[in-house]
């Protein structure tokens, strides 16, 4: 299904041009941005340079093993070799649809001088836009199995950069505000971790292709140095393995804007094609669900009086989302095992091959396909993994039977079995092989309580999207997400990949749930579908809710999968504006939002095609808006414009705007 679009891939050997048998260099292919690797008393070093600005000081390499000679130094350089490479591929969905993947590679053979002669292998990736490096532990006689203690990778900063960051280790996962602060003043964070530095630039750290292996986090050490720190399992290992081994990649974005830091497909770029045979039964689509009901309290998702997961409230929101073309429903709570206190950790034990009796599945499904609405099914783990594990079969064979295709899957948990990290390299390996199953019971996957996306995507295109983020549902029962929240996540939580964000709630004080409210006007929601990018996106709220709301207009025409994106103004923390074209139209969408501050934003919208005109149809913050005293008024109005047009973009505090542009005949 993979159509790649060759426009040529070399495969060149370049000579090396270094005087000193030790340090060698490669440039990325605008020359603009420089790797250094030196071996230095037979320690292994890496720096970076931006045009001549020092980005990573050099920074050590290498890991320490169990009961084995660390690899960190004794090294020499047996053969390096670099060679260029450059090709336009096709996304199966996603937020452009051809990528350019365009990098000078540098690979060096280490060996250790003395000892037991092992070999380590560096491979660096250079792109116009970032650098990226993975080890490659070749297959050899005086290593094979072995175990992964620490990784001493470091990203030393040239200075006290501000961070975007949130914690590592703790009770929520990756469901945490972001915090700005010094580099310094980090601790442990996961990635992406984003930076802006003195001299103007973005730098944001990560990983691609995230495989067998832990994921890492950053620790901040003195002297402005991040050093990887791989998480570990219960028994305090890191990394279980054999030769021949390639960790991920670890990779650092560099921008000279914030908004290039979104448009870098470098992460993508260094995962595999697609290795999916028939993914057919992959498709992006807009989703309802008996979902925000449960979260702020209208249902339940335990049996009782207020049980969501009914027969009959399940086909009130069939029929809703039939009339409005809506082609998938997700219904938690469906199942045996929900009680009041479901989300604390233990060892929750949920079925997942039956249905409560309130809701018959079958005729569901049946009512469903009548009127081209199919389920999404539901599986929360509890993260009690024994338990699903030894179910999951059965429970996707369920599915299967039904012509299910599309599954959100849970880990609620601290940690999966109340023993492992999810980002271990356990939980690498479980959410891995989960995939592998779902794929071959045709399913497309949303991970709830997931391992970062790391561009897997591109190689399994039936991972849809995850949450791996603080949703929209923490405003439905804690404190709640503040505006500027929606300002930092594409700089980081989204630079990983798609979000199962669950935007779109028009009743923001929410009815249900006194003294709980979104933190946003109700156009902002309506601009989260741009900025935000999900393959499967919700349209979370009640459908009396939308119900005769004009704004459910644009819900109801926005797309999920795109030819371009573009970031047009962004300052991490303060607003930002996004457009992006519709895959399978030439219509545009332009989405813009706010933090606490109310702003003016001018917009030139020359991403339009010259000589066209289009018509605009607006939603802006009505008159008065303003996320605390006023949410709901969304104005909405049409002009006639074209690519010289300049369009002030008014966003009232905590506000946005959301644009279609349709072309005229
Ligand atoms: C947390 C998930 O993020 C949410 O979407 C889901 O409804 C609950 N867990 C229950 O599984």
């Amino acid at each position: 299904m993979r159509k790649l679009l060759l426009l040529f891939a070399l495969a060149g050997i370049f000579l090396t041009s270094c005087s000193d048998e030790n340090v060698l260099t490669v440039s990325s292919p605008d020359g603009s941005i420089n790797v250094r690797f030196e071996i230095d008393n037979g320690k292994p070093f890496y720096s970076i340079n931006q045009k001549g600005k020092a980005v990573i000081k050099p920074s050590a390499l290498g890991f320490h093993l169990q009961e084995m000679a660390p690899l960190t130094d004794n090294f020499r350089i047996l053969k390096s070799t670099k060679t260029t490479f450059d090709e336009t591929w096709e996304q199966v969905w996603g937020e452009k649809q051809f990528i350019r993947n365009h990098y000078n590679e540098l690979l060096i053979e280490l060996q250790e001088k003395e000892g037991d002669n092992r070999k380590m292998n560096v491979v660096f990736r250079i792109f116009d836009n970032g650098v990226a490096f993975r080890y490659i532990i070749p297959q050899q006689e005086n290593l094979n199995n072995f175990v992964i203690m620490d990784e001493i990778t470091e990203f030393v900063m040239a200075d006290d950069h501000t961070a975007w960051w949130i914690p590592a280790y703790q009770e929520h996962r990756y469901e945490y505000l972001y915090s700005e602060t010094k580099l310094s003043e980090m601790g442990s964070v996961h990635t992406p971790v984003t930076f802006k530095t003195n001299d103007g630039l973005f730098l944001s750290i990560h990983e691609a292709a995230l495989v067998d292996f832990a994921s890492f986090v950053v620790e901040s050490l003195p002297g402005n140095r991040l050093k990887t720190d791989l998480v570990p399992w219960a028994d305090g290992t890191k990394v279980k393995t054999q030769a021949p081994m390639e960790s991920p990649w670890r990779t650092i974005q560099i921008a000279e804007k914030p908004g290039d830091l979104i448009t870098n497909y470098m992460g993508l770029n260094l995962n595999e094609p697609n290795k999916l045979d028939d993914i057919s039964y992959v498709k992006p689509s807009k989703y309802m669900g008996i979902w925000w009901a449960l979260h702020i309290g209208k249902n339940t998702f335990w049996r009782g009086p207020d049980l969501g997961a009914t027969t009959e409230n399940a086909k009130y929101y069939i029929d809703f989302a039939s009339k409005h073309n809506i082609p998938l429903l997700l219904i938690e709570g469906w199942n045996p095992g929900w009680t009041t206190e479901w989300y604390l950790d233990a060892m929750h034990e949920f079925i997942f091959t039956q249905s409560v009796p309130e809701f018959n599945i079958e005729e569901v499904v049946k009512y469903g396909n009548e009127r081209g609405v199919k389920l999404i099914g539901y599986h929360e783990t509890g993260s009690n993994l024994v338990n699903y594990l030894n179910q999951i079969d059965e429970g996707f064979e369920l599915y299967r039977r039904l012509g299910i295709n599309d599954i959100k899957i849970g880990q609620v948990g601290t940690k999966l079995n109340m023993k492992e990290w999810h980002h271990g390299q356990f939980g690498v390996n479980y959410y891995h092989d989960v995939l592998m199953k779902a794929h071959a019971n045709r399913l497309a996957v949303n991970f709830h309580e997931p391992i970062k996306p790391t561009g897997l995507r591109r190689t399994y295109p039936n991972l849809m999207t995850a949450e791996g983020g603080r949703g929209m549902e923490y405003n439905a029962w804690s404190e709640g997400n503040p505006p500027n929240h929606e300002t930092i996540i594409p700089f980081t939580r989204l630079l990983a990949g798609p979000m199962d964000y669950t935007p779109g709630i028009f009743d923001v004080m929410i009815k249900y749930r006194e003294g709980r409210r979104v933190h946003t006007t109700v156009a902002k929601q309506l601009a989260l579908y741009v900025i935000i990018h999900s393959p499967t996106q919700m349209l979370a709220d009640l459908p009396e809710n939308y119900d005769g709301h004009p704004a459910f207009q644009f819900l109801l025409d926005v797309p999920v999968d795109w030819f371009d994106t573009q970031v047009l103004n962004a300052e991490i923390g303060q607003y930002i504006t996004m457009v992006r074209k519709d895959r399978h139209s030439n219509d545009w969408y332009l989405g813009s939002l706010t933090n606490e501050k109310p702003r003016n934003l001018e917009v030139k919208l020359s991403f339009l095609d010259a000589g066209k005109k289009y018509k605009a149809q607006i939603y802006a913050d009505g008159a008065d808006a303003d996320w605390e005293s006023n949410p709901t008024p969304v104005s909405i109005t049409e002009m006639e414009v074209d690519n010289n047009t300049i369009l002030n973009l008014e966003l009232a505090a905590g506000g946005g705007q959301a644009i279609r542009f349709v072309p005229v005949n």
